[in-house]
């Protein structure tokens, strides 16, 4: 089979590398793709966002599948323009992938069918959200409605604090138009769990379990960041905290978006909370989490496009999904400064140390090829990722892999997966 990707960051780069194993695989195109990438797959320079191209490009290279890595293409509904040209595509419709689009509506499908998750507000307008903070008690949790690249979440400690929240949101606009809608949520305390889970409309599979670790800086300071970090599977997430979820989260979130007409096929990425009252909905994604692709897929046995057909097909029911009974660790090397302002363009070295060695990944995220040879081109570099028997070897593994490769500027939270200790 043809395939075309399309993203260009760590979890495409996870999932390129999972395509490649794939038997039925044969030729792999990524757009646009990244440094890392384009060892395993040729990366074409067709934006993301550019819906039409990327189906006329499929046309043209006989593309048997085109999986859909990132958020936004989802959200403005590139499944619907590559379904309408008879294409196959894997991910949700723009109608089911507003489950990440606008978290008003996660939040409102949750309340109607009694998906558990904890109590909020949504507001339109500033004044009205500047009322409402007069009279909770806090942390409160803001949350931009529509997409801001995972750091439209503001935890606010005190009214002062929510405040400002609400001016970089809703009238200075940070990030645009997401903010015209903010969600006003009470803050759940408990262990964070990320599960990524298989749809095929009707039936929902769950993968194994990660953790992430989104503050920029050791001990959770510092700011939202896309992800520093993460470890699978959970040690928090029980056997029979699973059985919980599958029956009061997962089925129940198929039904309901099937109630609602909007029958989601793709992954649906289900961030709780496992509070004291038990686990709650924190959000859903429509598409693999970043950087928890790179700890899932590394372990998963099953051939992925097979997985991904019986999804399109709507015979997920018939797979058995199967992890290995190991661990991972990611730990994301970064450009110092990030989130905020960085450098990019510094050459990287020590990369083919990662060739060939089983167990270990270098997953870039924002890398470029050039002349001289690959270079640092965003905030968050490079995913670097060991497996382990267990959690704490694949800790020492991932640290121990992160001193292989060297670029100015290079940053990492030295804090990645402590919670093992906890458990
Ligand atoms: N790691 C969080 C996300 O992918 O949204």
């Amino acid at each position: 089979m043809n395939i075309l990707i399309v993203g260009s960051g760590g979890r495409e780069h996870a999932i390129a590398a999972s395509v490649k194993k794939s038997r039925k695989a044969e030729k792999i195109y990524c757009a646009p793709g990244n440094g890392g990438i384009a060892e395993i797959a040729e990366c074409v320079n067709i934006p993301a966002m550019e819906f039409e191209k990327l189906a006329d490009f499929a046309e043209e290279k006989k593309i048997d599948l085109t999986i859909i890595g990132m958020d936004d293409p989802l959200v403005g509904g590139i499944v619907d323009v590559f379904e309408e040209r008879g294409l196959r595509v894997f991910g949700p419709e723009k109608k089911a992938a507003i489950i990440e689009g606008s978290k008003s509506f996660s939040k409102d499908l949750m309340k109607k069918y009694g998906i558990p998750t904890c109590n909020y507000q949504t507001f339109h307008s500033p004044e009205e959200a500047l009322l409402y903070l007069e009279k909770v008690s806090y942390p409160v949790v803001l949350k931009a409605d529509g997409l801001a690249l995972g750091k439209g979440v503001l935890i606010c400690n005190t009214q002062k604090e929510a405040e400002a929240g609400i001016t970089t949101l809703m009238l200075d606009k940070q990030f645009g138009d997401a903010g015209n809608t903010v969600v006003i949520e009470d803050f759940m305390t408990g262990r964070e769990v990320s599960v990524l889970c298989f749809c095929d409309g009707t039936h929902i599979k769950p993968m194994t379990s990660a953790q992430d670790h989104k503050r920029a800086k050791d001990g959770d300071k510092g700011l939202n960041t896309g992800g520093m970090g993460t470890f699978s599977p959970s040690p928090f997430y029980t056997d029979e905290i699973a059985k919980i979820c599958e029956e009061t989260i997962y089925q129940p979130t198929m039904n309901a978006m099937k109630a609602e007409g909007r029958d989601f096929t793709g992954i649906l990425f289900v961030g709780l909370m496992l509070t004291a009252d038990g686990p709650k909905v924190l959000e859903y994604n429509a598409r693999f989490g970043d950087p928890e692709a790179q700890v899932v897929l590394p372990r998963m046995k099953n051939d992925i496009i097979d997985v991904m057909e019986a999804c399109i097909d709507g015979t997920l029911d018939k797979i058995d999904l199967q992890f290995e009974d190991n661990a991972a660790v990611c730990v994301i090397l970064a450009s110092d400064g990030y989130p905020e302002k960085y450098e990019k363009g510094k050459l990287i070295t020590g990369l083919e140390n990662f060739h060939d060695k089983e167990g270990y990944y270098a997953f870039h995220a924002g890398t470029k090829r050039t002349e001289d040879g690959i270079v640092t081109n965003g905030g968050r570099v490079l995913g670097i990722t060991a497996k382990g028997n267990d959690l704490k070897e694949a800790r020492k593994n991932a640290y121990e892999a992160t001193k292989w490769v060297s670029f100015e500027n290079k940053y990492m939270r030295n804090d990645i997966g402590k919670a093992i200790d906890e458990a």
